[in-house]
């Protein structure tokens, strides 16, 4: 018998193997009224945390005119007023952190991009429920104790990196931090090391796919088993890449470090039907993004995030700008599940008065032969016209008329699907730059 640990998934079929019943932890095993109590208790307790501890939330409550004893069910949390990256910005650093900061133990923060860095902070309780999340998305996607994760999301104030690697180890795991960049190495290492599991954002595993290929070794013939992707939007037509030219099973996972970072909500590898969200620990609503009214379970709308257990960053109605649809329960039926992440609210494109995601041009990119996954779209004026150019990696070896006819199609399909005219130019393989973390889609020129 060999002394390899079993794998949680069953290879050459669409599906992974379900957790056995042993393996879920106190959390899972809860049914659903269990479940609502216990987010009562906490929520209310987030309210009155957050209320006593946080000048920011006893202002906006004072302002709406509720007191944390006006929550009395978990329907009343509607009352409450939301919170926003703006809000965070404004109380830049530590305005939101309600513990002393000799509780803290760690702080991350987003890149930034746009304005100030949001600024988060943990306590050693949040750190370790944190790798409880973790570790059940880990096991939830196939992970064992005993397997090797080679995390690829980047290591520092990013919360892709750390938070993968405590959750890993929490699984039981044998880590192997490799972080983002150095491409060439990471795909010896896999070579070498063998992980059973990687966890990467999907579009720097193309990048390592690349190379795996580059180097003449045979993506398939990896050790992988399973890719836990996520930190960006990705389709259906990603994962079907992804699961056939690696031969893995492809998973998602979401999270926000606003809420925790990674292991707010995980997809199960025997369904691959969507995240389920860790109630537990993190109260989903979906709302209208325009009037902030709650949708009707299962209607598209922006995701929003109330924290039930955290000590340093309580987080009160938290708008993701993530679009999504609630949907009940399956592999782990007392917990909801988000359909994939179509989009964010700031990465709708709006051209000539049409609504356009960039995981709709994957979608058709990943459809037509003879193309790379690598695309990115130019918005540009031309005269006083919105212009939508899609640059598309062609797959080396096609020749002139093949490049000519995969143009024509995504043209046609981007025409058909969404509604509007774009050019698309085939380049070159290996022109379009490539990502080691989060990518970014869309060059816009039109403000520049
Ligand atoms: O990206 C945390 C994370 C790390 C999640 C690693 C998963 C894996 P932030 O940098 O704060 O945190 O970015 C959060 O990334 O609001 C979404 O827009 C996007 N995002 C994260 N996961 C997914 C996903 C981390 N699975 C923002 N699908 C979120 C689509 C995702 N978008």
């Amino acid at each position: 018998m060999s002394s390899e640990p079993t794998a949680g998934v069953a290879m050459g079929s669409r599906r992974g193997q379900p957790l056995p019943q042993e393996l879920l932890d106190d959390g899972e095993q809860l049914d659903s009224k269990q479940l609502k109590e216990l987010q009562l208790d906490r929520l209310r307790a987030t309210l009155h945390h957050a209320y006593a501890q946080v000048e920011l939330y006893r202002r906006k409550f004072d302002e709406a005119g509720v007191r944390p004893d006006d929550c009395r069910s978990l329907e009343d949390l509607v009352r409450f007023p939301f919170t926003t990256k703006a809000d965070l910005r404004e109380t830049y650093p530590f305005g939101m952190f309600a513990v002393p900061m000799a509780d803290v133990r760690r702080i991350h923060a987003s890149s930034g991009t746009t304005g100030r860095p949001t600024v988060v902070g943990y306590t050693e309780n949040d750190l370790s429920m944190w790798a409880d999340v973790v570790a059940r998305s880990i096991r939830a996607a196939g992970g064992r104790p005993g397997h090797k994760v080679h995390i690829s999301y980047g290591y520092g104030l990013f919360t892709g990196g750390l938070g993968a690697h405590y959750g890993a180890e929490r699984a039981g795991c044998t880590v192997v931090p490799a972080s983002g960049g150095m491409t060439a190495r990471q795909v010896q290492i896999i070579q070498d090391f063998k992980p059973e599991i990687i966890m990467v954002t999907p579009s720097y595993m193309l990048t390592l796919l690349d190379d795996f290929e580059k180097q003449g070794i045979d993506p398939r013939s990896t050790s992988l088993k399973v890719g836990i992707f996520g930190a960006e939007p990705w389709t259906e037509a990603m994962r079907r890449e992804l699961e056939e030219r690696m031969d893995l099973h492809a998973v998602d996972i979401y999270g926000l470090s606003e809420v925790i970072g990674p292991g707010v909500a995980q997809e199960c590898v025997e369904t691959k039907d969507g995240l389920h969200v860790w109630e537990d620990h993190f109260y989903p609503e979906v709302v209208d993004p325009l009037t902030d009214t709650v949708m009707a379970p299962g209607d598209e709308g922006e995701l929003v995030f109330t924290s039930l257990t955290k000590e340093a960053l309580p987080i009160i109605r938290y708008r993701t700008r993530d679009l999504t649809r609630l949907l009940p329960g399956t592999a782990r039926p007392a917990f909801r599940r988000i359909q994939k992440i179509t989009g964010r609210c700031d990465d709708m494109i709006i051209l000539r008065g049409v609504n356009i995601f960039p995981s709709q041009i994957e979608e058709i990119v990943l459809r037509i032969p003879g193309v790379a996954p690598h695309f990115q779209i130019e918005l540009a004026k031309r005269g006083r016209m919105d212009h939508m150019t899609v640059r598309v990696e062609a797959r080396p070896g096609t020749d002139v008329v093949q490049r000519e006819n995969a143009a024509r199609s995504i043209a046609q399909g981007v025409k058909d699907g969404v509604g509007v005219t774009v050019d698309v130019m085939i380049v070159d393989p290996e022109t379009l730059e490539r990502s080691v973390g989060k990518i970014q889609r869309v060059r816009d020129l039109r403000r520049l």
